[in-house]
């Protein structure tokens, strides 16, 4: 069966992390037959000098009939003076409402040869493998009312509103007792619930469906408090299920536990797995054409289509093992360079990838 799949490459490091990416896919095509169409189609920053708008209607059309999607990065300084509506962030947000991509999943493994990297002591990394799971279509990021608004004595107020509905809760909720189930069967549900009544609604759905789970060893934690459990003892966690707002954060916190962010990938799917795969670094507008950003976070992600949406796993297993090979050998960008390894450029990296690529 050939996939569609539709490549946003974006703004930033995005193209350079896309074009090393593109080359693993030709090597899964070329010389393991993986059937696969690529369309390629504008989206943030390089769609608004294009066209004005952050999510043409031509591209949200092409991402509603590919069967998956690879977005690089969106976002610069060149478009953050714009009006606020058609920043490329909202492309980005309007993209995974608009597809219904509620479930984010984000994980944070540490690769054993990395722990080095990491700015916590390696027996506090080594061997990590949490997965966040974040609410990524509700929440304070999409409640309304919002704005910025001038008052009549002429001072402004700025709004947004944490809301969350009951059905939104649950679904994102199921998903993470039955990961947690895959995994090593522990669910932490993190919230706010002794400030904010849209967590304490939440608190209170995971406790109730936790009934319905009796295998899962269910835990709350509140935000403040998980932060600071994440760099105290990192390894206390199995899978986090949390709203949009603290998985965005904790998911950069949890990052860096595995000494970079260039090395995390992430998945946005439907309720029918369909989605959208992306690094979670951003545009790293300060070393854009340089040939430094770290291509991994990418081709990870590339990995997790072949999971999660494609069905394909053995290609899944092949990327991420080509991965493993590489950290293995000492192959490092500057994000994740220590004494010792070998320096290399986003290109080097791509290319030791594909080099590794095994039947
Ligand atoms: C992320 C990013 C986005 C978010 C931005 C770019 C809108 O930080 O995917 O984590 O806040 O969701
Ligand atoms: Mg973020």
């Amino acid at each position: 069966m050939t996939h569609k799949i539709l490549i946003l490459a974006g703004d930033g490091i995005g193209p350079e992390v896309m074009t090393a990416t593109n080359k693993v896919v030709t090597a899964l095509s070329q010389r393991f037959g993986l059937q696969v169409e690529l369309e390629h189609a504008l989206m943030g920053g390089a769609a608004i000098d294009d066209c004005g708008e952050p999510l043409p209607e031509s591209t949200f059309n092409l991402a509603s009939s590919a069967d998956a999607i690879l977005l690089g990065a969106v976002g610069g300084p060149k478009w953050e003076k714009i009006d606020r509506s058609l920043r490329p962030e909202r492309g980005l947000l309007a993209l995974r409402s608009r597809l219904d991509l509620f479930c984010n999943l984000r994980p944070a493994v540490l690769f054993g040869p990395l722990a080095a990297a990491s700015t916590l002591r390696p027996e506090i990394v080594s061997g990590l493998d949490i997965m966040i799971i974040r609410e990524l279509t509700g929440g304070i990021y999409f409640g309304e009312p919002r704005g910025i608004e001038e008052l009549a004595d002429g001072t402004r107020v700025g709004r947004n509103t944490l809301i969350y509905a009951e059905s939104e809760i649950s679904r994102i909720v199921r998903l993470g007792f039955e990961i947690a189930g895959k995994r090593a069967g522990r669910l932490c549900s993190v919230d706010k619930a002794n400030v904010l009544e849209a967590t304490e609604l939440w608190r209170d759905i995971v406790t109730d469906m936790g009934a319905k789970y009796p295998a899962i060893e269910l835990s709350h934690m509140y935000v403040d408090n998980a932060a600071m459990q994440l760099v105290r003892e990192p390894k206390q966690f199995d899978v986090i299920v949390t709203t949009n707002l603290f998985g965005d954060i904790l998911s950069d916190l949890a990052s860096m536990l595995t000494g970079s962010i260039g090395m995390l990938p992430s998945a946005s799917l439907d309720a029918n797995g369909k989605g959208m795969f992306e690094p979670v670094h951003g545009s790293a507008p300060d070393i854009v054409g340089q040939n430094l950003a770290n291509p991994l976070a990418t081709i990870l992600s590339l990995a997790m289509m072949l999971r999660y949406s494609l069905n394909e796993p053995q290609h899944a297993d092949r990327v991420e093992a080509a991965v493993a090979d590489v950290v293995g050998q000492g192959y490092r960008t500057g994000d994740i360079f220590s004494d010792g390894m070998q320096r290399v450029g986003t290109v080097e990296m791509a290319d030791a990838v594909v080099a590794a690529l095994a039947a």
